[in-house]
């Protein structure tokens, strides 16, 4: 029996937790941050990644899902409501299930990758697939639940920016202290806000210090980097293909406040990182995590960020979520081989030892 109780448990001193608030969970955060051998060496910087994906439903989500919908169930909502592109909804709909909540989702027609679709569906959710983008969605899902009595849980919802701080904490227990550089991908930018809430809070308790925080978003995505709303946002990295982020003035704050930047990448540099990072660590997360990495990369070459920092990069989710980019981005395929051994032998070409 794992001695982990989930977030509300463990971070309730820091979280809105009373004594009416069920203490909901699916044994969410805890999640690994995982050193970066081989790119620290080749990049001259000690390197580490927060493996958002090996959480329940394999995404970030869940930190900020369990503390709105507990928050939900604790007000008397009887049904959730979100517009996503993937993540949060899958997230939505496991939370939901579990505190017997109806959820309903709307995501963009055509949209959002195989594995997020699998999930709300598999967890039973009501799903809406709008002819629009993710802003459309959340445009039309921030109206319905200010009509209904439906309760919002995207990022606008409080309570999912206070479950996603601490990610910030556990970065800190787990390193001693704040690292210098926290590079994230940024969509909606609600997750850069809960991890700047975050660290300052954790600072304020225990001193551990704060670092720079420089956010990514896709280039053609980039409203932040910009500075003006994108009505036809377009990545691979379906995940943050957002043109309005509703967090937009926060993330800027905790870019300005911490000496940091919202940066943007090319779909060319995420899927790049993507493929590196799998097949030089050993580490599979989905095209929108690895902006991070990717983001990193060109402020360790232009020298923004410095030879010798401490960097952790946000792996928001899980590579599995996406098999569609992962089998159109990698080349090679397996190779087809008769049932015979010496027909394998032979396609090893010497051996597998030479
Ligand atoms: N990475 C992944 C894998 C995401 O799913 C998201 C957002 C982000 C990064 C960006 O985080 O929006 O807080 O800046 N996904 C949302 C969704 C929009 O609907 O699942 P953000």
């Amino acid at each position: 029996m794992s001695s982990w109780k989930g977030l509300l448990h463990t971070y309730k001193e820091y979280l809105p937790v009373n004594d009416k608030t069920p203490l909901l969970t699916l044994n969410e955060g805890n999640t690994p941050l995982i050193p970066l051998e081989r790119l620290s060496e080749e990049w001259g910087a000690e390197i580490y990644v927060k493996t958002e994906g090996a959480n329940p439903t394999g995404s970030f989500k869940d930190r900020g899902m369990v503390m709105a919908v507990a928050k939900a169930k604790e007000e008397g909502s009887k049904a959730i409501i979100c517009a996503s592109t993937g993540n949060t909804s899958a997230a939505a709909a496991a939370y939901g299930a579990r505190a017997g909540l109806r959820c309903i989702v709307v995501i963009p027609e055509g949209k959002i990758a195989l594995g997020k679709l699998a999930q709300a569906v598999m967890y039973g959710a009501e799903v809406f697939e709008i002819q629009g983008n993710f802003d459309n969605a959340l445009d039309i899902v921030r109206s319905v639940s200010k009509k209904e009595n439906i309760t919002l849980v995207n990022s606008v919802n409080p309570y999912r920016i206070e479950g996603q701080k601490t990610s910030a904490f556990e970065i800190c227990d787990v390193l001693g202290e704040a690292p210098d550089v926290l590079s994230i991908p940024v969509g909606n930018a609600g997750n850069i806000t809960a991890y700047w809430k975050g660290f300052k809070e954790y600072n304020d308790k225990k001193s551990t210090g704060l670092p720079q925080m420089h956010g990514f978003e896709a280039e053609g995505a980039a409203a932040i980097v910009k500075d003006k709303v994108i009505e036809e946002p377009e990545t691979v990295a379906t995940a943050i293909r957002i043109g309005n982020p509703a967090s937009w003035s926060k993330a800027v704050e905790a870019a300005d406040e911490s000496n940091g930047q919202i940066g943007m990448v090319t779909d060319e540099e995420i899927l790049e990182a993507y493929q590196f990072l799998a097949q030089k660590e050993g580490v599979f997360a989905e095209p929108a995590s690895c902006a991070s990495i990717a983001g990193l990369k060109k402020q360790i070459e232009s020298g923004a960020v410095p030879k010798g920092s401490k960097v952790v990069c946000v792996l928001t989710g899980n590579g599995l979520k996406d098999p569609s980019t992962a089998i159109d981005t990698v080349t090679v395929k397996p190779t087809v081989i008769p049932n015979e051994e010496e027909a394998f032998l032979e396609q090893l070409k010497g051996g597998v030892t030479s």
